[in-house]
Order: structure tokens, then C-alpha cells, then sequence
């Protein structure tokens, strides 16, 4: 059911692609933050391990609130793996585990 708050069914539909891009994008960021979680090693690991599971944790609790509005839009929350990467501007890295430094650097344009 369409909502009736006012918005043209046209800019509901572009509301909810751009909400789509944006969920892609943290689901992106969400899993790449789990990923220099699990990996994260060296000198600074438990500092960064711990930083990496507070901001995946926040992470959640904003891709949940986005996913909701889409569906609050009146338009079906895309929810797998492959929807999500379709949808993301954000690139993953497969098969690469940089250093502490890089780990960083890559959240922080991410963000
Ligand atoms: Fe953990």
C-alpha cells in the first residue's frame, strides 16, 4: 500500500531507489567492518578490534532504520547478498586483507 504523505508516486519510487543505494552501501560497509574485525592483526589488534565491532554495531542499528523507511515508502526492502551489491556504490575487496593502516584508510572513504 502507498502511503499518503503528500509525495508523488513518481518521487516515492526515486526516494526509495536512492534509500536502496544507500542500504547496498552500508550493508557494504557493514560487512567489509566485520571483515577487518575478524582479520585485523598486529601491534594495535585489540584497540582495532574493538573499534571495528562498535562501528559494525552502529552500522546495524542504521542499515535497520534505512530498510524500514524503504518499506515505510510502500516499495519491498531489497534483503540478499546479490541485491545488495547490486544496489552499492561501495566495492568490496575479495581475497585482500590489508595492513591495520589500509584497514583504516579504506573505512574512513567508505564513511
Ligand atoms: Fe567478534
Amino acid at each position: 500500500m502507498k502511503p499518503a504523505i503528500g509525495i508523488t508516486e513518481k518521487h516515492l519510487e526515486k526516494s526509495a531507489k536512492l534509500l536502496s543505494a544507500l542500504l547496498g552501501d552500508e550493508m557494504t560497509l557493514y560487512i567489509k567492518t566485520r571483515k577487518f574485525h575478524w582479520n585485523v592483526s598486529g601491534e594495535s589488534f585489540m584497540e582495532l578490534h574493538k573499534l571495528f565491532q562498535a562501528q559494525y554495531t552502529e552500522l546495524e542499528e542504521t542499515i535497520d532504520l534505512v530498510a524500514e523507511r524503504i518499506n515505510k515508502l510502500g516499495v519491498k526492502t531489497i534483503g540478499t547478498m546479490k541485491e545488495f551489491a547490486d544496489h552499492a556504490r561501495l566495492k568490496e575487496s575479495p581475497g585482500k586483507y590489508p595492513s591495520q593502516k589500509e584497514m583504516l584508510k579504506e573505512l574512513l572513504g567508505d564513511h
